[in-house]
């Protein structure tokens, strides 16, 4: 089985006030540090990003440089996640059955989580990573709670996610008919009613959305290189 990796950095950084994926966290680019895990995995085959489309020549000659043999593509990302997703898979090798997307974000996944989230498809239509809820978790509308969910039920979904790829084609064709928009491309394939196996995720895989998260990303960063375990 191939399995084509698909990092989405085509965010514009809405919430965080700048294009974060290429902003420098302990001296490389933030998309380098998670690009490196997935250079470095065995499960992994090719590598494709998306980034903004003025970055896509530079990121590629960036890319060039640390490639190691396995093969990397660097293409422009869409408007919305699932079409910088949808990019990636349009270029990915037509023998790879399995797409693993991970966002440039999260640049402290793991072997172990990439692993687990490929294997996991092996029963189910895809795979998703994600935390158990500590927190009671509210429902609202209006700034009013409607529900009090069912915490034991509830999980906070991370990245890897990976999938079948013609099943998660058939996912994003079905979103483009039905306009569909999710915040994530699991969503998407739940919208079909495909099945959607949670692996058990690690609060180190956090995603970088805040200039908080990227205090700590920073701490964790200098933590790692000094092998220091958290
Ligand atoms: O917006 P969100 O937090 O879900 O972004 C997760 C990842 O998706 C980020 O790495 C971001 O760069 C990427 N993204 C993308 N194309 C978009 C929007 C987000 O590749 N149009």
């Amino acid at each position: 089985m191939k399995v084509s990796a698909i990092i989405p950095a085509a965010g514009s950084g809405e919430r965080f006030g700048e294009e974060k994926q290429f902003k420098l966290l302990s001296g490389r680019p933030l998309f380098f540090h998670t690009l490196k895990l997935f250079l470095q995995s065995d499960y992994i085959d090719e590598i494709i990003v998306a980034v903004p489309s003025a970055n896509v020549g530079s990121t590629h000659r960036d890319v060039l440089s640390m490639s190691a043999g396995k093969p990397v593509k660097v293409v422009a990302g869409g408007t919305r996640r699932q079409d910088s997703v949808k990019n990636g898979i349009d270029v990915s090798a037509s023998d790879s059955t399995l797409v693993c997307i991970h966002d440039a974000a999260r640049p402290f996944v793991t072997e172990d989580l990439i692993q687990r989230s490929i294997s996991a498809c092996e029963f189910a239509d895809g795979a998703v990573v994600g935390i158990p809820s500590k927190d009671t978790v509210k429902f609202s509308e209006n700034g009013l709670v409607k529900e009090t969910l069912d915490r034991e039920k509830i999980w906070l979904a991370q990245t890897p996610q990976c999938f079948h790829k013609n099943k998660l084609l058939q996912a994003l064709y079905y979103a483009e008919t039905k306009n569909l928009t999710g915040t994530d491309e699991s969503a998407l394939m739940e919208a079909m009613g495909f099945s959607i196996k949670l692996v058990e995720g690690d609060s180190n895989n956090f995603k970088i959305t805040t200039k908080d998260d990227w205090i700590r990303a920073d701490i964790v960063a200098v933590r790692q290189a000094q092998g220091t375990v958290l």
